[in-house]
């Protein structure tokens, strides 16, 4: 059982895939967060560049910088005994040219202490995979919904539904076990497809939105929590309504205020 290891490393990911045991992995960008999630026992802690919508508030992920992601991923860094921390890669970091990819990967190893980077994109982006993993960094793949192409899709829909975005996808998916990538993402892509990519890749496959039968399954934390509630798409379970119960809390502590219940005799010097 995965409990077991004092650090989960991509190694011990392999052996999971290989013993048949779900990998688990969630989204984190501070330290109280973090720390909560490593110590619950999650697998692996995902410094996505989500950080972009959930932390910051924009639209998209494209707005999010490499010093912001940097920043994000120190903090959890500081939190994570267990865990693997990988971080995303943030837009305009690493497509184009493979020496900014890899001077990217080694600012986010050097100054945050993290221990993988996730980059989203196949063929397109493999001289950068390539690069990145010349100077030992380890490398996670992204297929299927890849948000940081938003404005090329132009929609979040699922992926790959038609043959010929499945058959890239599959051949993208083997470009980058080929490469060295330790493990890939598939995002919002049909469970069969997901299925056909897991039994096919001898590295884990972990989904969100791509069915059961992938090797693990990733979530952003403040989805699962119920702490964002406009955010509705049919893979997200929720298993906290946060959203609420923070709400009743921040209430309740205004209401004592307001009627001078707080602080009480003992709650002074
Ligand atoms: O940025 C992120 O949170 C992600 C996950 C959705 C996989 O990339």
């Amino acid at each position: 059982m995965s409990l077991d290891y004092k650090r989960v490393t991509t190694n011990v990911l392999q052996e999971m895939k290989n013993n048949n045991e779900k990998i688990t992995m969630l989204t984190s960008y501070d330290y109280t967060l973090a720390k909560i999630v490593d110590n619950a026992g999650i697998d692996v802690i995902l410094v996505g560049d989500s950080a972009s919508n959930v932390m910051a508030g924009h639209e998209t992920t494209l707005p999010i910088t490499l010093d912001n992601m940097i920043y994000h991923a120190s903090s959890v860094v500081r939190a994570a005994k267990r865990s693997l921390v990988i971080v995303d890669l943030p837009f305009g970091s690493y497509q184009g040219d493979s020496r900014v990819a890899l001077e990217s990967s080694i600012r986010i190893m050097k100054e945050s202490g993290a221990h993988a980077v996730k980059l989203e994109g196949g063929s397109e982006i493999i001289e950068s995979v390539q690069r990145i993993l010349t100077a030992g960094i380890p490398v996670m793949g992204h297929l299927g919904l890849t948000p940081q192409s938003i404005y090329k899709f132009g929609t979040y829909t699922v992926r790959a539904k038609e043959n010929a975005e499945a058959k890239k996808l599959l051949e993208d998916s083997l470009i980058l076990e080929e490469a060295g990538c330790f493990s890939i993402v598939l995002e919002k892509i049909p469970a069969k497809l997901a299925k056909k990519v897991t039994n096919k890749l001898n590295i884990p496959v972990i989904g969100i939105g791509a069915g059961v039968d992938v090797d693990g399954q990733v979530l952003v934390l403040h989805d699962m929590l119920g702490m964002t509630h406009e955010f509705n798409p049919r893979f997200l379970r929720r298993y906290l309504n946060l959203f609420e119960e923070i709400n009743t809390a921040i209430q309740n502590y205004a209401k004592d205020v307001k009627d001078k219940k707080f602080p009480n005799k003992d709650e002074k010097y």
